[in-house]
């Protein structure tokens, strides 16, 4: 099904078939769309509500959430402006179609935009799984994540992510309240199948 126009991203939309799962707010990585992590999303958490958007932002074409400077070097005060963009999204898509606060799933780009809700707007999220993240603000403002699960899944061969890096956002958000599990796979930046089977595991515990 696709997304209703009337809200502010473009946008895809799974109802649940399952009542009781968590809705999934799922975020594409640089160069997806909202197409990219509707299988993952069905192997994560079969059942869930699926809420899709394609990030707005182009980078040569390749739509992202938020600009960036070079690879690993972000654009903050537009990570800012961003954040609040797709909580808000958020929020009009919980209205529009009756839906519980969801719990983010991103990949890279998504997860890093995940992150960043987390830190600015952190009642627009039940929780999140941030698969290859990085810290999107150097200088976030406090925020009371009041116990939020987070899981955190890092590749230790990741070319992106540098490893110290990825421990820091774990420490940043545990240190704002949020109940974190980061593990490090022996993977790189892409995905595997460990990453959806202990996101599903995850998942299914909440
Ligand atoms: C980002 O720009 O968010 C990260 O470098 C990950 C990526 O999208 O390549």
């Amino acid at each position: 099904m696709t997304g209703t126009p009337e809200l502010s991203f473009i946008h895809r939309y799974d109802p649940a078939t399952e009542p009781g799962r968590p809705p999934l707010l799922l975020l594409h990585g640089t160069g997806g769309d909202e197409e990219d992590l509707i299988p993952l999303g069905h192997a994560v958490s079969p059942g869930s509500a699926r809420l899709s958007p394609r990030g707005k932002v182009l980078e040569q074409g390749m739509p992202r959430f938020f600009r960036r400077l070079r690879e690993g070097v972000f654009d903050e005060e537009d990570v800012r402006r961003r954040a609040h963009e797709l909580a808000d999204f958020v929020a009009e898509a919980r209205q529009a179609h009756g839906l519980a606060a969801p719990v983010a799933v991103g990949f890279s780009n998504g997860a890093n935009i995940a992150a960043a809700v987390l830190q600015l707007r952190p009642e627009a999220l039940a929780g999140a799984v941030l698969l290859r993240a990085m810290v999107p603000l150097r200088n976030p403002p406090p925020a009371d994540l009041g116990g939020k699960p987070v899981l955190i899944l890092s590749g230790s061969a990741d070319p992106i992510v540098p490893a110290d890096n990825a421990k820091r956002l774990a420490s940043l958000l545990e240190t704002a309240g949020a109940a974190v599990e980061h593990r490090v796979l022996p993977v790189g930046h892409g995905l595997s199948q460990a990453d959806l089977t202990l996101a599903k595991g995850w998942l299914d515990r909440l």
